[in-house]
């Protein structure tokens, strides 16, 4: 990789670093591009919301992003370490260490509690009981749903639900947040809250991105990035929202950087 970084470049680095990330899919005597060769940085602290057609490849490139899926070429780096060509269990233990997944559906456990579907992630990284129950009931503390630990997802409003998801998302404290149409199921007041939630989360220092189908949903980060037929084609910086003046460290380093403004980003 002749233009990757040197071991020093490190601490500057981007979050996430993709090259020419391309995706195939075969179906018998058929193949579908979902992705064209997608290059993209993402600044730690960034706040990036993904825009573009159904079957324009959103999804696709967020479960590549999420280490849940390889590329068929290309490359990827996330905090530094090269994904691709990893075995499934380091997969997963990246998945585990870096990222939290929040989906349409929620995709909470039913006839679970939401202290238990917080609990999940942790069962998965092996850490002992009494720690589990301390910081899933911190998550739902963090998320407003400290007093709603006992309750199963039919218990819950769908807005309840996402939050538990997202306390589920953020209790291994990953530095990136993954949200795909994280308010598609919700409505639009309960969409404001859950963007004003992971806004805060954001202001807190963690990377979000997030895939929507609306503009004003799109409207809460700080970049816009629009899909079309498996490409990037516009990149934008909405300055204004999210906090651009006083957003965690990282934002402001953006703009003098050329390596993390993919593709014709205007500053
Ligand atoms: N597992 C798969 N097998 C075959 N084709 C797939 C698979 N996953 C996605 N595709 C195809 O890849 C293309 C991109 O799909 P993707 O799910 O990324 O779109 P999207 O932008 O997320 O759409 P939506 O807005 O509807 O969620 C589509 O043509 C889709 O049919
Ligand atoms: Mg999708």
């Amino acid at each position: 990789m002749p233009d990757s970084p040197s071991p020093s470049d490190q601490a500057t680095a981007p979050l996430i670093e993709a090259r020419n990330l391309v995706k195939t899919y075969t179906m018998g005597d058929q193949t579908v591009h979902a992705l064209r060769g997608v290059s993209l940085g993402i600044a730690e602290g960034d706040f990036v919301a993904i825009m573009g057609a159904s079957g324009s490849g959103k999804s696709t490139l967020m479960n590549i992003l999420g280490c849940l899926d390889l590329p068929t070429s290309g490359e990827y780096r996330l905090a530094g370490e090269e994904v691709e060509g990893l075995a499934p269990d380091a997969l997963a233990s990246i998945r585990n260490r870096r990222i939290g997944f929040v989906f349409q559906q929620f995709n909470l456990l039913p006839r679970t509690s939401a202290l238990e579907n917080v609990e999940l992630p942790m069962v998965y990284a092996g850490v002992k009981a009494a720690q589990r129950r301390e910081k899933a009931q911190a998550a739902l503390d963090r998320v407003g749903l400290g007093e709603r630990g006992g309750h199963t997802p039919s218990e819950l409003s769908g807005g309840q639900q996402q939050r538990v998801a997202i306390a589920r998302a953020l209790v291994n404290n990953p530095a990136l947040i993954l949200a795909d149409e994280p308010t598609g199921a919700l409505d639009s007041k309960t969409s404001e809250d859950i963007m004003t939630l992971l806004t805060e989360l954001n202001r807190q220092g963690m990377t979000v991105v997030i895939v929507t189908h609306e503009t004003d949903i799109a409207a809460w980060a700080r970049r816009k990035l629009v899909f079309r037929d498996g490409q990037i084609v516009e990149d934008l910086r909405q300055p204004g929202h999210g906090g651009v003046t006083d957003g965690p460290a990282g934002s402001g380093k953006l703009e003098s950087d050329p390596n993390l403004l993919a593709q014709g980003a205007t500053p």
